[in-house]
Parts: structure tokens; C-alpha cells; sequence
């Protein structure tokens, strides 16, 4: 008798892992006929790392966060309250650093890929990423301060754009628009909304009010290292993306400005600047998707 190979495809034990990668038994999961694998919390880690390579965060590890978040949104307030014309971005630098160090957290940015300082400070045109140094802060500014701090090796990354002295009406405009844009994408924030809701409703917020969305830079996956999966656009098309799960840790980081998206990056390879010259602000929050919602790990209204 010739030997013959079998005409059935080799077949999966019932009690072997799942080939979808949830790490659950077939059985348990996709040989349940048109029925939904179980989503427990563990098996939705398996999946989400093995397909996007988003590392889900557990309760010890939001904790964490948080308690990061708090020091990072200590440090704004302390910048906030220190704030005047005259200041160098520089002096806004070693504000955040010793604050960071004396509370026994790093800074993150330093030398984070070649980065010189402790935090971004972007005053008027600049988008993001200015480099603190010799520029000087005058009355009618805004400057952005961008915190990322690491307590006990959790990240957490917030930033707000504040006002030098007193602002006038673009100044308070570019401002106003940027912080309600950044509250529009958080408020999409929750278990079966997608990335692309996000972006969408910062997009339709900022360019229903005139001003447009930086495309070039997004919010990222936060916790574990400063930028993990997924990104986070701040302009897209509802329902598109990663379907949002609890357990997921990202920022909400809309760069808007007052006049057109485009930008171009000074010969440091790091400040980036609006090509029109007009007034660009950003706010950031490192937000988790809780079971029913989101909770902001850097909450500040
Ligand atoms: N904090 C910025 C962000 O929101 C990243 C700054 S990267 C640095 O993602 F190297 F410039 F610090
Ligand atoms: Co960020
Ligand atoms: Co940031």
C-alpha cells in the first residue's frame, strides 16, 4: 500500500493554544462557532501585544503612572507660579530639573536620542521640542513646558501652553483652541472608540474654529519607556484604527496652530517652527481606558 498523506489539515488540539494569539485554549476561544472569544483582561494583553504591540498596563502598573503623573503636574504648577517676562526657556529648564531630582524622579528628555535638556519649552512659533537656552520671554508670549518625568521606572508626559505677563486677543485665542481640542480627544476615550475617533474630534474642535492640526508629531503609548505603541494622530476619520481597550496608556498631545499646518525644523534637527511665523499651542495628558470611559493619569482642566 502506498503511503498516503492525509487529506485533513493537520488539526488543532482543543485544549492547544488559540491561533488568533489570545493565549487562551482553542476550545475556550475561536472554536466556540460564531461565538466572540472571551475578552478577559490576559487574553486581550496577548492579543493587543502580538498585534500591535501595545503593552497593556495592569493595576500596579497604572498606579505607577499616576503617581508619576502627580509629580509631573506639580511640576507644571511650579513652573506656572515662576513665570514672568525676562526669564530665559533655559531658567524653565533647571526649574523642571532640580524639582524632578529633589522629588527622586528623572527627567526624561535628557539625552533622550541626543536630546540636550531636561524639557521642551516652545515659545510663540515653535511648535514643539525648542530646546531651553538663552531665549528670553517677553510679555504678551506663550510658551509651552512639556514635562516627562520617571518615578520609580514609570513615565508619565503632560505639557501645557502658558501665558508671559498678559496676552493678547491671538495669544488667548491659539490657547483656548488648542486646550478645548485636546479636551475633545480625550472625551472620545473609551472601550470600543478607535484611535481614529480621537483625532477626528481634535480635528473637527480646532479646524471648525479656523485653526489647524500638526501632522508631523503624535501622541504615543506611554508607562513603561517614554514613546510605545500605538500612535495617537490628532486627526483622522471616526471609526478608523486600534479599537481602544482598558488597560491602555497613550497622550493626547494636539500641536494647533493659528494659521497653516506646515512647519519646517531648525538646523538643531529638533525645534520644530510654524512656516507662516503664526502662534502654534499645545496641551498633553497621559490618559488610561478604563472599563467604562478613560481616566486622565495627568488630570488638569
Ligand atoms: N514630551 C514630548 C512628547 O510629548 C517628547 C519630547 S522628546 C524630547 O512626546 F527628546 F524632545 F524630549
Ligand atoms: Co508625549
Ligand atoms: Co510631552
Amino acid at each position: 500500500m502506498k503511503f498516503q498523506m492525509s487529506k485533513k489539515k493537520a488539526k488543532i488540539g482543543r485544549n492547544n493554544p488559540c491561533p488568533c494569539g489570545s493565549g487562551l485554549k482553542y476550545k475556550k476561544c475561536c472554536l466556540r462557532k460564531g461565538k466572540a472569544p472571551p475578552k478577559t483582561f490576559e487574553s486581550t494583553r496577548h492579543f493587543y501585544y502580538r498585534q500591535y504591540k501595545i503593552r497593556l498596563k495592569g493595576k500596579e502598573d497604572i498606579e505607577g503612572i499616576r503617581q508619576a503623573g502627580r509629580l509631573v503636574l506639580d511640576t507644571l504648577d511650579l513652573v506656572e507660579s515662576e513665570i514672568k517676562p525676562g526669564m530665559t526657556t533655559d531658567n524653565i529648564n533647571t526649574l523642571v530639573h532640580e524639582f524632578t531630582v529633589k522629588n527622586g524622579a528623572k527627567p526624561a528628555p535628557l539625552r533622550y536620542r541626543g536630546f540636550p535638556k531636561s524639557t521642551c519649552v516652545s515659545v510663540n512659533e515653535v511648535i514643539c521640542h525648542g530646546i531651553p537656552g538663552d531665549r528670553v520671554l517677553n510679555d504678551g508670549d506663550i510658551v509651552n513646558v512639556d514635562v516627562t518625568s520617571v518615578l520609580k521606572g514609570y513615565f508619565a508626559d503632560a505639557n501645557k501652553t502658558f501665558f508671559v505677563g498678559t496676552p493678547g486677543p491671538n495669544a488667548r485665542k491659539i490657547v483656548e483652541i488648542s486646550r478645548d481640542s485636546m479636551k475633545a480627544g480625550i472625551k472620545m476615550v473609551r472601550p470600543g472608540n478607535t484611535i481614529g475617533d480621537i483625532g477626528w474630534a481634535i480635528q473637527k474642535s480646532a479646524e471648525g474654529r479656523g485653526a489647524s492640526v500638526v501632522r508631523e508629531f503624535v501622541g504615543h503609548g506611554i508607562g513603561f519607556q517614554f514613546h510605545e505603541a500605538p500612535q495617537v494622530p490628532h486627526y483622522g476619520k471616526r471609526g478608523d484604527g486600534i479599537p481602544l481597550v482598558p488597560g491602555m496608556v497613550f497622550t493626547i498631545e494636539p500641536m494647533i496652530n493659528l494659521g497653516k499646518k506646515d512647519l519646517y525644523l531648525l538646523k538643531d534637527k529638533w525645534t520644530a517652527v510654524t512656516k507662516d511665523g503664526s502662534l502654534s499651542a499645545q496641551f498633553e495628558q497621559t490618559v488610561l481606558v478604563t472599563e467604562d470611559g478613560f481616566e486622565s493619569l495627568t488630570p488638569y482642566v
